[in-house]
């Protein structure tokens, strides 16, 4: 019977993406059979039935334990981790005090926030404070994408609002990896509130590609010589007092030749190589700031409704700023890991809970 077939038939198993160390994911990842008794919900949690889950590049940079990708608690010997921090599904299950509250029914599509990790397997536990309901509109594919880059997006914006001298419009932005897709909502976003955006991209063809998928701003190849000139001529007379960063490395010493005295570089990924000359930083009143998505629970209340529903609208309206790269059974995780590690991926690689064996 393949695992498909026996999840179908009930037969008490789950299907999991598992590792016991910390390595180059195609080597410690294995695919295995779990007991459902594992993801049995607590009072306050729900069993969700995952259909789909992202392959972001911090699950990569965890899996490998890469400093980049946070900290990597130590795994437990005979506890293998199960990667992914978030995902879409269908409530199968509600925990006796998750059902009495009534604020979510069984059969209900929701995504959610795993935490440490534990999307990549068929069924996940979930804290029921962790759902978020899914709208008609919005398909499993976009949804189970949305939460973590769109926080991170309004993190990166905040930041920048914070580092501005003056906070009023216009403000003219310059983006690296502008393609990628936490920034390509940060476009989307940014257009909305009317910032003036200049978008990097290492390639020509990336620059195409990004220009056709979602045109309105100036997008510049840095694989060009003269790119800096490119930007000079797109910023005009414009100050740039902030740029949103994901590349770091030694990009950075190019892009604080383009930053005004004062101005603020907010990083939130380290895609590049090489190291950054700081010494520049201090005569100029320049900083660096990082931040990281998880910021964005100290938002308040009322901020983080209204940046959900800013991320709820953007899906409906605007599900392209959604890119969907590929999307593999979980069964094929080493292509799709191959796949969203390479060049010249246009958004995300999702798993599919069709296991595929
Ligand atoms: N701080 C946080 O909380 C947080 C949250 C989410 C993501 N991140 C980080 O943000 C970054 C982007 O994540 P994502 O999910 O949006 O990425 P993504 O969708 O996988 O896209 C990666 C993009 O980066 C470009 N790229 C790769 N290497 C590059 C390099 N050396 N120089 C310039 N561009 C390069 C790729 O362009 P090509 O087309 O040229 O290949 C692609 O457009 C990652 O570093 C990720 O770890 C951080």
């Amino acid at each position: 019977m393949s695992s498909d077939q026996k999840e179908a038939a009930n037969v008490g198993v789950f299907t999991a993406i598992e590792h016991a160390e910390y390595g180059h994911p195609a080597s410690v990842l294995r695919l295995v059979e779990r007991p459902m008794s594992e993801v049995e919900p607590g009072p306050h949690d729900a069993l969700v039935r995952v259909s789909k889950r992202p392959i972001h590049p911090g699950d990569l940079l965890m899996i490998a334990g890469d400093k980049r990708g946070g900290r990597a608690a130590p795994i437990p010997a005979g506890a293998p981790r199960t990667p992914g921090f978030e995902g879409v599904g269908v409530i199968e299950k509600l925990g006796s005090n998750a059902a009495h509250q009534g604020q979510f029914a069984v059969g209900q599509r929701v995504m959610f926030l795993s935490g440490t990790g534990r999307t990549w397997a068929t069924y996940s536990k979930v804290p029921v404070t962790s759902l978020v309901a899914v709208p008609d509109e919005v398909s499993d594919a976009v949804a189970a994408q949305i939460l973590i880059n769109t926080m991170t997006a309004q993190v990166v914006l905040r930041a920048g609002h914070n580092a501005l001298p003056v906070p009023e419009l216009p403000v003219t932005v310059i983006q690296t990896a502008a393609g990628s897709s936490v920034m390509r909502i940060v476009t989307a976003l940014g257009q909305k509130i009317g910032l003036t955006m200049i978008r990097l991209v290492r390639t020509r063809a990336g620059a195409e590609l990004l220009e056709a998928s979602l045109p309105g701003t100036p997008v510049i190849a840095t694989e060009a010589s003269g790119w800096q000139e490119q930007v000079r001529s797109a910023m005009g007379s414009r100050p740039v007092h902030v740029i949103f960063d994901a590349v770091g490395g030694a990009l950075v010493d190019d892009l604080t030749s383009l930053l005004s005295d004062g101005g603020t570089v907010v990083n939130f990924g380290w895609l590049g190589t090489g190291a950054p000359d700081l010494s520049g930083f201090a005569p100029r009143g320049l900083a660096f700031k990082g931040v990281v998505f998880t910021e964005w629970m100290n938002f308040s209340l009322a901020e983080q409704k209204q940046h959900r529903d800013m991320a709820m609208q953007l899906a409906k309206e605007a599900p392209h700023v959604f890119a969907i790269a590929g999307e593999y059974p979980l069964a094929d995780f080493r292509k799709a890991i191959e796949h969203a590690s390479g060049p010249g991926k246009n958004g995300v690689v999702l798993l599919t809970s069709q296991v595929g064996l």
